[in-house]
């Protein structure tokens, strides 16, 4: 219906129709967004063949998984796993590795031209460098991938012409936005943020908070890491470092606000003060299709957006002082080099500290910013060089770990 003399758009047909199969490869199909991926395929199947599966230690899930999927390889990176997986799959044609380069075997499987990077933490990065190097496309929702590599996977991003389609729901709605930007200059990007479970709690109630009331986050279901990284604000510094990479954007020009109701995923801003938005349910299965289907849009994976059950939203500042792992993050990507790597090694590090219950909340981003004095910055030259540097950056935390105090 025409409500003005503008000339009308014609709705666009979402079909269901035929189109070039994806062959998948899901690094991490066991977690969170890997099950997830998985729902996708299973409302796709005509347009979605899974290739190749990676879990870490859920051997069982994976066995399920690959029962379920007929994968032509799958592989455990926990080699303790391997014998189980292999008999729980004994007779069904299906070639079963394990270890960590079995994990990057699983790109390289003949068919394989798609892969959804879901692996946890810097474990994702030489897949997805093996993943380039193949020119498949990308899906990325490994934002640790980018921290810890970014120069150096963006370089090979262009070197090998692939697409890199983001899979995080801030970067996918930032994407998505982008493609109706017709090539104008972007004055801001700006991040929404739910704010985690903490956001009114008063700053000396911080060093109490436990374990299991870090990991309900209010909007999302993740996985263990990536909730606590919301609710201490560190999950949206990784995400301010992935869109400086993903869309060339200066630290300067990207806005962090936090939005509680996780509706609006993300904003741009243009020259001319003009905002655009893209609006959803906090649900991953709408930005993992996108990055399966797009330039394409396929059929709606979940109930549509209804605005009067939204009824209202939100936005606030984020509390940098009480959450310092926000400003740790800007300050890491502004400084670049090998920080970034330094950055989330400490906090994979924190994170399971404070899962373990040996640090408490507010010990986590005190690791980290001690963690980042005790290295000297400099310049990101190799893959190589970022292992060992995480690995460094792991064991400094770990020791500082024992003696750490706010
Ligand atoms: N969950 C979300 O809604 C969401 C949203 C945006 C972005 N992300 C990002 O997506 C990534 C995955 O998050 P998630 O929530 O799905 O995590 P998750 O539920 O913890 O799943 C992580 C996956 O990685 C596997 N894994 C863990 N360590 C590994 C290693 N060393 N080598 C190989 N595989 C390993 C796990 O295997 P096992 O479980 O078998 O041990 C699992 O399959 C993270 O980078 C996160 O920041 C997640």
């Amino acid at each position: 219906m025409c409500l003005s003399n503008i000339p009308c758009v014609k709705m666009a047909e979402i079909t269901n129709q035929c189109e070039d199969m994806k062959n998948l490869a899901i690094l991490g199909s066991t977690g969170s967004i890997g099950r997830n991926t998985l729902e996708v395929v299973r409302n796709n199947p005509q347009k979605i063949r899974v290739r190749s599966l990676t879990g870490g230690k859920n051997w069982q899930l994976l066995a399920e998984q690959a029962v379920e999927f007929s994968p032509d390889f799958v592989a455990i990176a926990d080699p303790a796993y391997e014998t189980m997986l292999r008999h729980a799959l004994a007779g069904k044609n299906i070639t079963v590795a394990s270890g960590e380069d079995a994990v990057i075997e699983a790109v390289t499987i003949a068919g394989v031209d798609t892969v959804v990077a879901a692996i946890v933490g810097a474990a994702g990065l030489k897949p997805v460098m093996e993943a380039i190097a193949c020119r498949h496309q990308i899906c990325l929702a490994n934002k640790e991938t980018l921290v810890v590599g970014g120069s150096l996977v963006m370089e090979a991003v262009k070197r090998a012409e692939v697409d890199l389609i983001p899979v995080d729901s801030e970067h996918s709605a930032i994407f998505q936005c982008l493609q109706a930007s017709q090539n104008n200059p972007l004055r801001k990007i700006i991040i929404t943020a739910s704010g985690g479970p903490f956001r009114c709690m008063p700053a000396e109630q911080l060093a109490e908070v436990t374990v299991e009331q870090a990991l309900k986050h209010p909007n999302w279901s993740m996985g263990g890491k990536i909730t606590i990284d919301s609710a201490s604000l560190m999950n949206k510094g990784l995400e301010v470092i992935e869109a400086h990479w993903l869309f060339d954007a200066d630290y300067s020009q990207i806005e962090v606000i936090v939005h509680p109701q996780s509706i609006i995923h993300s904003l741009i801003e243009f020259s001319d003060g003009s905002v655009l938005a893209q609006l959803g349910w906090p649900d991953m299965k709408l930005p993992i299709q996108y990055a399966l289907s797009w330039p394409k849009r396929w059929m709606p994976p979940q109930a549509a957006l209804d605005m009067a059950r939204v009824a209202s939203m939100t936005f606030e500042p984020p509390r940098m002082n009480d959450f310092p792992c926000l400003q740790h993050a800007f300050d890491a990507g502004r400084a670049g080099g090998i920080m970034p790597c330094v950055l989330n090694a400490a906090n994979e590090i924190a994170v399971r500290e404070f899962m373990h219950k040996k640090i408490s909340f507010v010990e986590i981003p005190a690791l980290i910013g001690q963690t980042m004095k005790s290295f000297k910055n400099e310049p990101a030259a190799t893959i190589d060089q970022l292992i060992e540097v995480d690995d460094r950056a792991r064991r400094v935390a770990a020791e500082l770990a024992g003696t750490i105090h706010e």
